[in-house]
């Protein structure tokens, strides 16, 4: 009886364990079939024409949720970016940045990037100060309607009152319309339908749009450099082709038209601010005629249960996402596993930051050295106004290559390339400030 009874504690017990280890098994294999070893790609996507929804935005545009029926995977997905949620404190990070910046908004308050749940809240709560409507241009695809119905002049209206519109009829972060328009429903050529909705860009480039990937574009129309037109306040880019997208012509440009972002009343220098360029470092780089944002950023996952196949709208860093390492060892066959992917990509980046550091620094001396130059009254006007010109120049390539949110990893040619000709210019300045004895 007893033996029996044991015998009986045992099958149990044992078949226990196989339920418990199969239930694991599955949930770990659930979850990791959505990681499959060979990467999926566009190839296996099913794209389906569709009806579009009835739009519930306010202003016309059709929202995520209206989507959720049709493509509940890429809508879940895009939710999905509040995860991203970190920033960091550059100013902490590289306090030389303070003084560079002085006088700027960005002294006061510069933190990173974080996912695009969140645009609307830090333009809100950003310390620099915002007084129009052009700040959202970035921000909400609801600007980008109303710049679409209402004309330029809505980037010149009031900050507040626009915001206050957007956020109180339920507007939206950036989302499906800022990409695909309200025609997300799949195009015929085995491609997502994407359309370029802001209009600055179409406008900037012309013809020449047709040269760039519409994944490259549909990013673009945010992770670029752009300014805002002094005369009506428009989010304007100054690029008309790649080829005008390099450091150099950018600031040929901005020269050539007078522009400045600020005034440094220390130094006495008009300065530029680089926004984002990543748009251009990716077109001029290696991967810039074969690869898009999407290729490095959203990776292609399927959804096990109802096997469907799809970007996802979760934008990720390469390099913390097994689907994506996956891809980049298709290519980069020299490279046996995604650690030493990882490896290479991260020994790029710590070799840029590194020089970014000790440049940083340089320019720092150098504001100092003009600033005590333009208060002391020991030199005229023409040579000061020389050694401005200098360190205009030298904060502006500096700040292409810091701003740039990928480290180096887009472009590390580009990167090097701005940090030595910032050196090249202290150098130039510190020279002109200090006369050989
Ligand atoms: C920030 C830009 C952006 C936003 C916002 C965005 N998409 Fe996309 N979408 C893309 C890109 C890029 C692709 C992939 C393009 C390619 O194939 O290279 C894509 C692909 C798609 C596809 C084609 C199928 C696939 O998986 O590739 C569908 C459908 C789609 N998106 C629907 C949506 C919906 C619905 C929303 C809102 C919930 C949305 N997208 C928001 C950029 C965006
Ligand atoms: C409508 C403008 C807009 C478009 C289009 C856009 N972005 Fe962004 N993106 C932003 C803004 C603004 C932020 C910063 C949000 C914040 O910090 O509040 C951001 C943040 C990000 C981040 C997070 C950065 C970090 O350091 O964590 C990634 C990654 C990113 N975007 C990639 C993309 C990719 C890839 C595309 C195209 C598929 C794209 N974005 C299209 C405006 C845009
Ligand atoms: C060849 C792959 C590749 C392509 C193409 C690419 N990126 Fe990246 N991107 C990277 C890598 C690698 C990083 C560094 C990630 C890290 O530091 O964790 C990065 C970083 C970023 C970041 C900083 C946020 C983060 O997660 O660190 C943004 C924003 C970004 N990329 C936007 C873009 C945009 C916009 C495009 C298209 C114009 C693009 N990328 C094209 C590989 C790529
Ligand atoms: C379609 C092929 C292809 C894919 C996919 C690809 N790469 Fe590359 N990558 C290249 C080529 C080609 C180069 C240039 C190699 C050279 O110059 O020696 C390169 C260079 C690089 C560089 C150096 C760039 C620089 O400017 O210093 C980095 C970083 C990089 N790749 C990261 C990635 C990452 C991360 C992925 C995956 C998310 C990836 N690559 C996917 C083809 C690819």
């Amino acid at each position: 009886m007893e033996k029996r009874n044991q015998a009986a504690k045992l099958i149990i017990g044992t078949v226990v364990i196989i339920i418990a280890v199969l239930f694991l098994a599955g949930i770990v294999a659930g979850h990791d079939l959505k990681y499959k070893a060979a990467p999926l790609s566009r190839e296996d996507i099913a794209y389906k024409q569709v009806e579009a929804p009835q739009a519930s935005g306010y202003d016309g545009t059709i929202q995520a949720a209206d989507w959720a029926a049709l493509y509940p995977d890429i809508v879940f997905s895009m939710g999905a970016n509040k995860d991203n949620s970190d920033v960091v404190d550059y100013l902490k990070l590289d306090p030389y940045l303070v003084e560079i910046y002085e006088d700027y908004g960005f002294a006061k308050d510069y933190g990173s990037a974080r996912g695009h749940a969140y645009t609307l809240e830090d333009v809100n709560k950003t310390e620099r100060p915002h007084k129009t409507a052009n700040c959202l241009t970035c921000k909400t695809p609801n600007l980008t309607k109303k710049v679409q119905d209402e004309g330029k002049s809505v980037y010149s209206m009031s900050f507040e009152d626009v915001y206050a519109e957007i956020t109180q009829n339920g507007g939206e972060t950036v989302s499906c319309y800022t990409c695909h328009g309200n025609n997300v429903g799949n195009a015929t050529e085995a491609r997502a339908n994407l359309t370029v909705t802001h209009g600055y860009i179409t406008e900037a480039l012309g013809d020449n749009i047709d040269s760039i990937d519409p994944g490259i574009l549909a990013c673009g129309q945010c992770h670029i450099e752009y300014y805002f037109n002094p005369e009506d306040k428009a989010t304007t880019m100054p690029h008309s082709s790649i080829e005008t997208m390099t450091p150099e012509a950018t600031y040929d440009y901005f020269t050539e038209i007078g522009f400045s972002d600020w005034t440094q009343k220390s130094t006495g220098a008009n300065m530029l601010k680089v926004q984002h360029p990543e748009m251009e470092t990716v077109l001029l780089g290696k991967h810039g005629k074969f690869l898009n944002c999407a290729d490095c950023h959203m990776p292609v996952l399927e959804n096990t249960k109802t096997q469907t196949v799809y970007h996802s709208h979760k934008l990720v860093s390469p390099l913390e996402d097994k689907t994506l390492l996956q891809t980049c060892l298709r290519c980069h066959t020299n490279m046996k596993t995604a650690d030493e992917m990882i490896t290479f990509v991260k020994n790029i980046q710590t070799r840029i930051t590194d020089e970014e550091t000790r440049i940083g620094n340089k320019l720092m001396e150098f504001k100092r050295a003009l600033a005590k130059a333009n208060q002391s009254g020991t030199m005229d006007e023409e040579q000061l106004n020389e050694i401005r010109e200098l360190y205009r120049k030298a904060q502006w390539f500096f700040d292409y290559c810091y701003v740039e949110n990928s480290e180096g990893a887009h472009n590390s040619d580009l990167s090097m390339r701005c940090l030595s000709t910032a050196e090249q210019l202290i150098k130039q300045g510190m020279a002109l400030l200090t006369p050989a004895e």
